[in-house]
């Protein structure tokens, strides 16, 4: 059947009847859209509907765009088509829905006070407030250092940034680094320099590479690769850590990746891709924290040196979607932050060898109001460290390492990307003691890094998606 749309007649009426709020399209968007572009609009692997622009249509006419969209979907990247199950009513009244709630969000935002780029956050003894480095229109997904200043970052679509703060304006985008499957939550992720960059120039990328079949379908799995930069160009490529074909998906969802690098070994986290079960299954790369030497090879002390190939790098498993990993300082322990279903995010700390539980066991809710998953502590799977219920979305930790906030060195800090707040914990030994929060609202926290001049530096993305901002905690004396 062909679609045909016909906003003269029923368009003002189901308008109207969307505005009464009484025909039930609230609940057509939470039954069949939320879980992909959140319950509460903010997005999750669709993007919020509330953005400014939108990215796959620019008809003239939104509403028939928007129709369109809904009806045939794009399923090249993950956003299915609805003309089976629902009515032609039933979308124009989507569309209304949309299109009100986009009215509503603009107004809301217009009557709000613009996000005070000189609002003042004061935590214990400390005043502050953030400064903005850089800005971009895409999600910026990490940032990270190199040893002279300057300051290289991703964008998740595929681009790798090089930037010198101390000369605002200069943006160098690196060419050819690696085509990427920007997909749901892949794309380019994590940028980490070699611990000796002033030596060897190695800088490693974490990504998503996608898999074209011939039927068109694109299936996608994480990639760890390392190169160099000369000339802004990305030079003598190495793969560390590629998969065969049979353990690529077509889920965009929990990929991780954050990569952290301690004497020789490179740590790396893969999510579970939306297949909670295979978090337990040392067959499968899902839910996994991998260790490699700095070159690519499996060490011969690994856990679980029988493992098939690649899967030898296993490191631990049963995890859901790691996305924060940190070296501690003086210990040398490895902490993780991982995103809990709904509820029952955690910090744990990683252990050779070591399974954490994932699905069986989570202080959180089963997604998609599914049963909840045991919070009774098992035999063989590690307890976390900290957990959030209701989630904030943990993303990246960094242990604070600077002088310019003293208290706070040593202290571990958690961003959030639904909860927008930066969280600073306060250890004893292994155990959490405390957590505060010291600032929020500004965005979702998508990276926490220490900046060479003794400060925090901050990814936030903006809860419509439409601006990312690098940000530094700028101290401010009493
Ligand atoms: C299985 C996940 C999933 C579900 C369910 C889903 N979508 Fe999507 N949708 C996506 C993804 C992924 C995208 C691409 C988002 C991006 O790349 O920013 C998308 C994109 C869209 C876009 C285009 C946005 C743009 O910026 O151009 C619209 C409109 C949209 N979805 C509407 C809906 C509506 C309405 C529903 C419910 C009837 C729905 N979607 C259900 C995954 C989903």
């Amino acid at each position: 059947m062909k679609f045909s749309f016909f906003p003269l007649l029923i368009f003002p009426l189901v308008t109207a009847a969307a505005q009464t709020g009484s025909d039930g399209t609230d609940a057509l968007f939470q039954k069949n859209c939320a879980s992909c572009h959140g319950a509460a609009w903010e997005g999750g692997k669709g993007g919020s509907l509330l953005r400014d622009r939108w990215k796959y249509f620019t008809d003239d006419d939104e509403a028939a765009g928007l129709a369109r969209v809904i009806q045939k979907g794009i399923p090249e990247i993950g956003m299915p088509p609805f003309a089976g199950t629902l009515s032609e009513a039933e979308i124009h009244s989507l569309v209304a829905l949309i299109e009100r709630r986009r009215r509503q969000d603009r107004e809301r935002r217009r009557n709000q006070p613009p996000p005070a780029a000189n609002r003042i956050y004061r935590a214990g003894p400390y005043a502050f407030c953030l400064g903005t480095i850089t800005s971009s229109p895409n999600e910026i997904w990490a940032l990270a250092f190199l040893p002279d200043g300057r300051m290289l970052y991703t964008e998740k679509q595929g681009e790798l940034h090089l930037i010198d703060p101390a000369h605002p304006g200069t943006n160098l985008r690196i060419e050819g680094t690696p085509a990427v499957w920007n997909f749901g939550l892949g794309g380019l992720l994590n940028v980490v320099p070699h611990p000796d960059y002033a030596k060897n120039g190695w800088i490693y990328l974490t990504y998503t590479e996608g898999h074209t079949s011939i039927w068109g379908r694109t299936r996608g799995m994480l990639a760890v690769v390392r190169g160099r930069i000369q000339d802004g160009k990305w030079t003598d490529q190495q793969d560390l850590f590629h998969l065969p074909d049979r353990f690529f998906s077509t889920s965009g969802d929990h990929v991780g990746c954050r990569l952290v690098i301690k004497d020789g070994f490179v740590f790396f986290s893969i999510g579970d891709r939306g297949s909670s079960t295979s978090a337990q299954n040392l067959a499968s790369p899902n839910g996994k924290i991998f260790r490699l030497t700095e070159d690519g090879k499996i060490p011969t002390d690994n856990p679980f040196p029988n493992s098939d190939g690649p899967l030898a790098a296993i490191w631990s498993y049963g995890h859901r979607n790691p996305q924060g990993l940190a070296f501690q300082p003086g210990t040398g322990i490895l902490w993780e932050a991982e995103h809990g279903p709904h509820g029952g995010d955690e910090i744990n700390v990683i252990d050779r060898g070591k399974n954490y539980g994932w699905p069986i066991v989570s202080d959180g809710m089963e997604d998609h109001g599914g049963p909840p998953t045991s919070q009774m502590p098992q035999d063989g799977m590690e307890q976390p460290k900290l957990s959030w219920t209701p989630a904030i979305a943990v993303c990246d930790i960094a242990f604070y390492e600077g002088d310019i906030f003293p208290l706070w060195r040593g202290s571990l800090f958690a961003g959030g990307l639904h909860s927008e707040e930066l969280h600073r914990l306060t250890l004893a030994g292994q155990a959490v003691v405390d957590d505060q929060i010291v600032l929020g609202g500004e965005g979702r926290i998508r990276d926490v890094v220490n900046g060479p001049d003794g400060t925090l530096y901050l990814v936030l993305n903006s809860p419509r998606g439409d601006e990312s901002r690098i940000v530094r905690l700028v101290p401010i004396q009493p």
